[in-house]
């Protein structure tokens, strides 16, 4: 069992997409947790304020301290196997492999940032790790809190179903995925490879690799760059690129 802490100043955000999909199966049988907490509840002052003005002046809003630290006094147990993530443009870009370090943590607690900015002392004093979902600034952190519980909620044993599978997923493999094909044969004249009916599963594997390999060379050639590549696929991909450069 994981259990994620959201704080949030717009936990009504996330009441759809938690409350459906595999998540929601996940949440129902109890293999993950999700608790949405309103970081306005912890504020003190009579507006119940989570912003405020920037000292030293300059325009816009910052995040206040004292609210976020006062969530994370009530929900993070001293001791706990618990990592707190703030989510912001600046933090370091969450990928496949974080995700799945992450998996190794029993709580997780995740601060959707807000406003101009958040103070500092948030940063310096609260949080252990700061993720970025790319490098485009969104209105807050609650899309990009949503995008880290789901990846990382995956990869618990036994919240995917049947059907679906961690194991063989594009970056986890560190290339992107052959092409897949289902019913009917043909539609519209559109046809599906005669090697994917032949039966011929060593000819099929075979492709499926050589189809994935083509795929990412295309596409994120960056991705062949890190991992260790077997002798098989480094001659197919020494094939793959003789022939695109015969073209
Ligand atoms: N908040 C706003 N934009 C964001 C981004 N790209 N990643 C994480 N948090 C954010």
């Amino acid at each position: 069992m994981i259990r994620f802490d959201i704080l949030s100043i717009f936990p009504e955000m996330f009441e759809s997409p938690f409350n459906s999909s595999l998540i929601k199966k996940a949440w129902d049988r109890q293999i993950i947790d999700i608790r949405v907490h309103d970081i306005r509840h912890y504020a003190t002052d009579k507006h119940r304020m989570t912003d405020d003005y920037p000292y030293g002046g300059g325009g816009g809003m910052v995040m206040k301290v004292e609210p976020v630290a006062r969530a994370l006094d009530d929900i993070v147990y001293p001791g706990g196997n618990c990592q707190v993530i703030l989510m912001t443009p600046q933090g370091e870009p969450f990928n496949q492999s974080i995700a799945e370090d992450l998996t190794r943590f029993d709580h997780l607690v995740v601060i959707c940032g807000h406003y101009e900015g958040i103070d500092e002392r948030i940063r310096e004093h609260l949080v252990d790790r700061e993720l970025s979902i790319g490098d485009y600034v969104l209105t807050g952190g609650e899309l990009p809190a949503m995008i880290l519980v789901d990846a990382v909620a995956r990869l618990v044993p036994s919240v995917l179903g049947n059907d679906e599978s961690a194991r063989n997923d594009t970056f986890t493999m560190g290339r992107l995925e052959h092409p897949q094909y289902t019913r009917p044969q043909e539609y519209r004249g559109w046809t599906v490879p005669d090697i994917l009916l032949s039966g011929d599963h060593k000819k099929i594997d075979q492709w499926r690799r050589r189809k994935s390999l083509e795929r990412t060379l295309k596409r994120r050639p960056d991705l062949l760059e890190t991992p260790p590549l077997s002798e098989e696929d480094r001659d197919l991909l020494e094939g793959i690129r003789k022939s695109e450069t015969s073209k």
